[in-house]
């Protein structure tokens, strides 16, 4: 049996019979090392005991700054907080804990009471450049942009080597419309780390919408030549022309640009007025005719559960499935899904034959060119009878064959006649497809094709009630 580690209260004490006994600082040290080792179980175990023996010590703040972290990166967010906020009972002058302590409470969905806390951290220490940057990250998710590019300035200003702060900039200013400057502080961060895939995906989408094209190409360009098979390079490059599309956005690329949104998501989209899942609501209710609450639905991209509340009154059981795990997770808060997916949307209908009654999508069709794949997986996950409602975004019918078009911002538009060739090639029945506008960009409407087709059989049939 593998020996058990102890901490002794006292420096000299002997071990006992099968037991290592650590001083204190040596506990701490070991603890540490199995962390980095990610030996998460025995770390956690001696960072306890140090806090059993000692609780009041100096070395126990540190245990306790370290299982809080720990706690923090296996997401178990509350004991995380229980942990920091006892750090920061025993030493309240500690700009770290309080820093530390935003962190925790941004991962819980406490966005205003995480800038409480950033903003004390830089009360005690007004130069912790790390409690600035975090601040303008949590002020954006906020939509507080003039505040967050003030914060992202002064973290870039504090710690000019950082190549984060200035992508963190990049971005608020991004949202804000800044768009010149965004490019200026996306240059900044790649040129302080050339291998910053964020930053650089950042300035290529801001140099296209900027319509900077020989820039972008030529950054696009340089990028490909260092990283040929990088799934956002080869998609920008796509987006902006420089090569033939692909059938839809890569996984890598859906994943990358929505853990990176998740956060702001929310925020950001009600500022353009997005409508996507209020539309696909309104579509579902014409044909559902009420909530039967006994359906088997699906929300497909689901992303942060925006369309979850309008489907769960209809669902029996109400499953989401999304490429970004950072989107799940806000998802997982609003507490309406039965069961949330990671996973990439035809690979998952094809796992789920005759599974759903219902399956809705809002504003994700928009990341597949040709949607007859996504629509004959959707056709055999479907239940005889079976709805989808969708919404894409809308090209007009003079897009050239085969119908779909991609856009410099990384998305497709469709014309009505590939969405219903596509709707019949896949054995479904087509039903009304409308025009709407899904939200504004750049202060224009979004033209927008709201969809609902059927499965063939019957009306959707509650499962066995
Ligand atoms: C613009 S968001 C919309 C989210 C949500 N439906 C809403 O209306 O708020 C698009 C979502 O689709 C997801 N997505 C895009 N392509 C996907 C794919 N092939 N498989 C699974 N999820 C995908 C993205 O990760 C993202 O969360």
């Amino acid at each position: 049996m593998a020996p058990t580690a102890r901490v002794s209260t006292a420096d000299t004490s002997g071990p006992d019979r099968g037991e290592v006994v650590f001083r204190r600082d040596e506990a701490l040290f070991l603890g540490i090392k199995l962390h980095e080792k990610g030996c998460f179980d025995e770390a956690a175990s001696v960072y306890r005991r140090i806090l059993a023996c000692a609780p009041d010590s100096p070395d126990s703040i540190d245990a306790l700054h370290f299982l809080a972290v720990l706690c923090h990166q296996r997401d178990a967010n509350d004991e995380a907080l229980a942990l920091v906020d006892r750090i920061v009972s025993l030493r309240p002058d500690l700009p770290d804990a309080h820093n530390n302590r935003g962190n925790v409470l941004k991962e819980l969905g406490r966005p205003e009471e995480a800038e409480a806390a950033y903003r004390r951290a830089i009360a005690l220490q007004p130069e912790h450049a790390a409690a600035h940057n975090n601040l303008g990250v949590v002020l954006q998710g906020l939509g507080r942009l003039e505040e967050a590019i003030e914060a992202c300035r002064s973290a870039a200003a504090l710690a000019p080597a950082n190549p984060d702060f200035p992508y963190n900039l990049g971005n608020a200013l991004r949202r804000h419309s800044r768009l010149p400057e965004a490019a200026e502080a996306y240059r900044k961060a790649v040129a302080l780390l050339p291998g910053h895939a964020q930053a650089r995906q950042g300035l290529a989408r801001t140099l296209l919408q900027l319509g900077r094209h020989a820039e972008a190409a030529e950054m696009l360009e340089q990028w490909l030549e260092a990283e040929p098979g990088d799934p956002v390079a080869q998609h920008l490059f796509a987006a902006y022309g420089g090569r033939a599309a692909p059938a839809r956005a890569p996984d890598a690329y859906v994943r990358q640009v929505f853990d990176e949104m998740a956060e702001s998501f929310d925020a950001h989209l009600s500022g353009l007025g997005y409508r996507a899942p209020e539309l696909v609501a309104e579509a579902l209710a014409g044909v559902l005719r009420g909530a039967s609450g006994l359906l088997r639905v699906l929300d497909a991209g689901c992303g942060t559960g925006l369309c979850g509340p309008s489907l769960r009154p209809h669902a029996e059981c109400l499953t989401g499935v999304d490429l970004s795990a950072r989107m799940l997770t806000k998802a997982a808060r609003r507490g309406v899904y039965d069961e949330l997916v990671e996973g990439e949307l035809t690979a998952f209908l094809g796992q789920r034959p005759a599974a759903f009654d219902v399956i809705a999508s809002a504003d994700t069709l928009c990341y597949f060119g040709d949607l007859g794949p996504v629509f004959r997986c959707a056709a055999a996950a479907l239940r005889p009878g079976g709805v989808f409602a969708f919404t894409l975004e809308y090209g007009g019918e003079e897009l050239p064959a085969p119908g779909y078009r991609l856009h410099p911002h990384g998305r497709f538009s469709h014309s009505r006649r590939h969405v219903e060739q596509a709707v019949v090639a896949a054995g479904l029945t087509v039903g009304p497809i409308s025009t709407a506008v899904l939200r504004t960009e750049g202060g224009q409407p979004v033209a927008g094709l709201v969809g609902v087709v059927k499965a063939q059989g019957g009306a959707p049939a509650p499962r066995n009630p």
